[in-house]
């Protein structure tokens, strides 16, 4: 990556929270070849106000976007969540349009980034859906999600809806010579849905879209698995300095001593720390995070003081955020989401 870039590697990924990839190298050596690809990523819009950690891949993709300026298409899974949540179709679009604006605020850009709800879009993808639904089986999606029979038929005939952005056909206004090579960046539970369209790209003449996964960014008070915004224990976007605060002097999971004593004693564990997981996602000055890390573990630091570096850090992120968000008018939704031709078929890569 450092060699095709000549830019050092995003702290995710020289810290192993981007982990594992099916591809890159494929992608990486085609690009330095000239070739370039482009990215997919999308956001399943269930709450109206996303959370820390579903900004990780949208951070990630975007220091590829900028990195290697190639075009970008978002997919907001409004139909997704209307199959599997209890919502109305008009609570998800609500949901959509509020997250839209959540990810324009991240900072992509325009010429080379396309958003669209698949509600609105569908239409113009139908064609490579069909062909995806056509060569797949209930008992391979049955064997990938493990659905029941009891399930909804609109569950069975997602992870189509989910594939075919992978395919740049897809895409007729952005690449209207047909076959680019696709990058996907995505959480790691997001994987069976590639392995499905892996399987069947090539026998639609279609290309294998790469991937590349990030670990679950932790919840607050420290479970395993990915963090829930249904279960209050994350922090928002929308959150202000004094709830962040609260938040995380309350209830961030601590692998610090139990009192000071014990903290100078023994130290800090800090594998199951949250404040210090945490601070590995959002902290990019590498040598602080050591220092803290390493001072933390010999006891030489107190919870509290790590704490105080987890909140100065998400409240500058948080309020920058808002900040941004505010900026983002109605009228850039509607650019972001329009079809219109850009990226390579306005002449860009
Ligand atoms: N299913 C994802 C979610 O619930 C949304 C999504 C759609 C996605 N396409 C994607 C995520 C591609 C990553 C990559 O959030």
């Amino acid at each position: 990556m450092e060699r095709v870039t000549g830019k050092k590697p995003h702290h995710f990924l020289r810290r192993g929270i981007f982990f594992s990839h099916r591809d890159l190298n494929l992608i990486l050596d085609k690009y330095e070849k000239g070739e370039p690809f482009y990215l997919y990523t999308g956001r399943g819009p269930s709450s109206e106000s996303m959370h820390t950690g579903h900004l990780i891949p949208f951070m990630f993709t975007k220091w590829l976007q900028e990195t290697f300026k190639v075009p970008l298409v978002v997919q907001m899974t409004d139909d997704e969540k209307f199959y599997f949540k209890d919502l109305s179709i008009e609570e998800v679009e609500r949901m959509t349009f509020e997250n839209m604006r959540d990810i324009i605020a991240l900072g992509f850009d325009p010429e080379l980034t396309f958003i669209f709800s698949d509600f609105n879009y569908i239409g113009q993808m139908y064609r490579v859906v069909a062909r995806i639904e056509k060569a797949y089986t209930a008992s391979q999606v049955k064997g990938c999600f493990g659905f029941k029979m009891e399930d909804n038929c609109g569950k069975w005939m997602f992870p189509a809806v989910q594939a075919a952005p992978s395919f740049s056909a897809s895409f007729p206004h952005i690449f209207p010579s047909g076959n680019r090579l696709c990058l996907i960046p995505q959480a790691i539970d997001q994987d069976p849905y590639f392995r499905l369209t892996r399987d069947v790209a090539p026998r639609l003449g279609y290309l294998k879209p790469a991937v590349i996964h990030s670990k679950f960014f932790p919840g607050l008070s420290g479970s395993k698995g990915k963090m829930s915004s249904s279960v209050g224990a994350a922090v928002f976007l929308t959150d202000t300095p004094k709830m962040i605060k609260d938040k995380i002097n309350k209830q961030a999971f601590s692998g610090g001593g139990a009192t000071k004593g014990e903290q100078l004693l023994l130290g800090a564990n800090t594998t199951v720390d949250v404040p210090i997981q945490w601070l590995r996602f959002f902290l990019e000055d590498d040598e602080l995070l050591e220092k803290l890390q390493h001072e933390y573990m010999l006891g030489r630091l107190m919870t509290g003081e790590v704490k105080k570096v987890l909140i100065e850090t998400l409240c500058g992120i948080v309020t920058r955020h808002q900040e941004a968000r505010r900026n983002v008018t109605d009228d850039m939704v509607k650019l972001f989401s329009s079809v219109r031709l850009m990226g390579p078929a306005k002449g860009a890569q």
